[in-house]
């Protein structure tokens, strides 16, 4: 038995989809624990390219049984289509793709709240993905949420229409168009009916599975600093992004836990608001157009930024990571130098990512460290032997930093761009 759980070491967008994919191959079954469809990962593979919210990026491995935890907050639309699209690709996910009834909704309040709490902040916003997380998980845990197994009883219309009685003044105060029950109850109702065939209680399966000594992998979404309570502060998502958030969004105890992946990315990027000490603000400079990405659940810009050894470090603490995958490694190429934040000073002080908040984060100096680049194209590079003596110095020095192996190296998007060593 294996329970390999997979996080992102940063801010998010690490390349967690790819890695999920690469690795499910030899698992039994891959599962989502945490966060909703605010999470985009991209998977390229012989079914061609997707950006994936909520289906585990596991699924286009074909023996593979897809679980999304009761952790997950589900936009049912979103899953709709993004099952079609899968099944439409030639993916298969009927009868192996299971969704728990314990999973919260997101609802169209949700979204509009979402809207509306981020216009009335203003200059102060998080630059959430406006997908309703945040008011959701809030519902989760105000006892206001609705679930699957809702459907299962008439909670569902009772609950729908508390909801809407409490939520419609809140939508009204903030100049927002309030919402119809019985629009609202029959748009469900109609997402139930599509998605029943795939709720089912997890419990038994994952249990039966443990015993059963089968391979498990836990495929997070967003990063270690999104973490509602390890992360930047308030510039951080509604849920537990850290490992032990597999434990209660999946039910696996803890100690079943065997291994865990910190996806790195080479340097750093972020999306939304909050500190990101290493970024880079030039946008005419070369560097910055080489990292510059698309987010792929918004399409908003991604900011940039030198890779961070303090965070990769807290991350790997935090999160108890046994080995790394550094992702993205080609695009560094053809840098003359590489620069790496190795620690941070405040007020002339040296400091930690745990002794400051995100307004101290915000304030600190990087002290760098700077590396050789490499001018060879490392996108068909087969072994780390094959790749530029300053590359691999690089990966050395981010392994030496973590105090954990690199056990994979990214080389491209597509699945088989990867080292493995
Ligand atoms: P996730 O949210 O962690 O799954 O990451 P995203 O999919 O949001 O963002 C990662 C981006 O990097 C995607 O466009 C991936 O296709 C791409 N990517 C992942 N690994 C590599 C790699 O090793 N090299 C290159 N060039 N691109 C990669
Ligand atoms: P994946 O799984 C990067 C960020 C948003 C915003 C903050 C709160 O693809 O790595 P939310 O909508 O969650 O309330 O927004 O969190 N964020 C992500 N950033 N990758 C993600 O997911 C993210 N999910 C949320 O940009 O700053
Ligand atoms: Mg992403």
């Amino acid at each position: 038995m294996t329970v390999t759980a997979v996080i992102g070491s940063q801010w998010g967008d690490e390349g967690k989809g790819k890695v999920v994919d690469y690795l499910a191959e030899r698992v039994d079954y891959v599962a989502r624990f945490n966060g909703g469809n605010n999470a985009g990962h991209t998977v390229m593979n012989e079914f061609g390219t997707f950006k994936i919210h909520l289906v585990p990026s596991g699924i286009f491995s074909k023996n593979t049984t897809g679980l999304i935890g009761g952790g997950v907050v589900i936009d049912p639309a979103v899953l709709i289509e993004e099952i079609e699209l899968l099944n439409k690709a030639g993916v298969g996910v009927d009868g192996r793709l299971w969704i728990s009834p314990r999973s919260h909704l997101i609802m169209p309040y949700h979204k509009m709240l979402d809207g509306l709490y981020e216009e009335a902040k203003g200059a102060g916003a998080t630059g959430t993905t406006r997908r309703g997380i945040g008011p959701v998980f809030a519902d989760k845990v105000s006892y206001n949420g609705i679930r699957w197994t809702d459907f299962a009883s008439d909670a569902f219309e009772s609950r729908l229409q508390m909801q809407l009685v409490l939520k419609n003044k809140i939508i009204a105060a903030l100049g927002g168009q309030v919402l119809n029950y019985e629009e609202v109850r029959d748009l469900y109702r109609g997402y139930y009916s599509k998605l029943k065939p795939y709720i089912k209680e997890l419990f038994p399966l994952v249990q039966d599975g443990l015993k059963a000594n089968k391979h498990f992998l836990l495929e997070q979404a967003m990063g270690t600093f999104l973490d509602t309570d390890w992360g930047t502060y308030p510039f951080v998502t509604a849920s537990t992004t850290i490992p032990s958030a597999a434990s209660a969004g999946l039910g696996i105890p803890p100690r079943y836990i065997t291994d865990v992946v910190g996806v790195t990315k080479a340097y750093t990027t972020r999306v939304g608001a909050g500190p990101l000490p290493t970024e880079i603000h030039d946008v005419e400079s070369g560097v910055y157009k080489k990292f510059a990405e698309v987010a792929a659940t918004t399409g908003r810009t991604r900011r940039v930024g030198w890779l961070d050894l303090e965070i990769v470090k807290t991350a790997v603490a935090i999160g108890g990571v046994t080995e790394l995958c550094v992702t993205k490694l080609d695009v560094l190429s053809g840098l003359d130098e590489i620069q790496v934040c190795v620690g941070y000073k405040l007020n002339g002080n040296d400091v930690t990512y745990a002794d400051v908040d995100a307004y101290g984060l915000g304030n600190v100096e990087c002290v760098y460290r700077t590396s050789k680049g490499w001018d060879e194209d490392i996108s068909k590079a087969k072994s780390f032997e094959e790749l530029p003596v300053n590359a691999q110095k690089y990966v050395k020095m981010i392994e030496d930093a973590a105090g954990v192996p690199v056990k994979w190296i990214g080389t491209g998007p597509e699945r088989e761009a990867t080292i493995r060593r």
